[in-house]
């Protein structure tokens, strides 16, 4: 099966948890785009979602899905996101697509966070995937030289400017053995806005769409 025919069965699976009148928080990326696609084929009605992304944001409008205001909603029920890397302990690495600001906040604002992949994101220590950290323009330089005394090999991304206008730094060899403790550490960088790794908050299940069927690591 290909992986764009995995992150639809990912994408399907999700829908068990999802009932007509509720308000989603919604991630980023191609998998949640397939969830979209999935959720209006359903005939499940929301009554709004919260975005992560203008990209989403989006999709949920050509999709005639309301796009709410955090601050207006308060607290979610329900948050589905994809995931650039999965461990063991569903704690994961995102950000591949710039919206790990937004996503981490959605993510904490919400009871349940289902996260939505295919078997290739399962990884068993995280870090293969280069950590995003967005950082505020002014303190690019200084966030970098900061990572690089943690070990890691920090490289701007070309030509991207996050929804917040600000950079990101892809940081590569980084020691993650222990993700909550640099997840933390860091947060602490002054200038960093936050980094991909969602280990403080985990999601608290993961399905994994592989060629035989679908994994739920975690429950609801
Ligand atoms: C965006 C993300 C995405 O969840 C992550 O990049 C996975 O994307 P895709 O579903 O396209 O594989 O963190 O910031």
């Amino acid at each position: 099966m290909s992986q764009a025919r995995l992150k639809i069965e990912a994408a399907r699976a999700a829908l068990e948890y999802v009932e007509s009148g509720m308000v989603l928080g919604m991630g980023t990326g191609s998998t949640v785009n397939a969830f979209i696609d999935e959720l209006i084929s359903s005939g499940r009605s929301l009554a709004g979602a919260v975005s992560s992304s203008e990209a989403t944001t989006g999709k949920l409008r050509e999709a005639g899905i309301e796009v709410l205001d955090l601050n207006h909603t308060g607290g979610l029920e329900l948050y589905i996101d994809g995931a650039d890397e999965v461990d063991a302990h569903r704690r994961l690495i995102k950000g591949g697509g710039g919206a790990l600001t937004r996503e981490k906040v959605i993510a904490e604002a919400s009871r349940r966070f289902v996260c939505i992949v295919d078997e290739s994101k399962c990884v068993n220590v995280l870090g293969d995937f280069p950590l995003p950290v967005e950082v505020v323009p002014l303190a690019r330089a200084l966030v970098a030289r900061k990572l690089v005394g943690l070990g890691g090999r920090p490289e701007l991304r070309n030509d991207f400017v996050t929804d917040n206008g600000n950079l990101i730094l892809d940081v590569r060899k980084l020691d993650l053995v222990d993700p909550v403790a640099v997840e933390g550490e860091i947060n602490q960088i002054p200038g960093v806005v936050t980094n991909g790794l969602f280990a403080r908050r985990p999601a608290d299940l993961v399905l994994v769409a592989g060629e035989r069927g679908v994994e739920r690591r975690g429950r609801l």
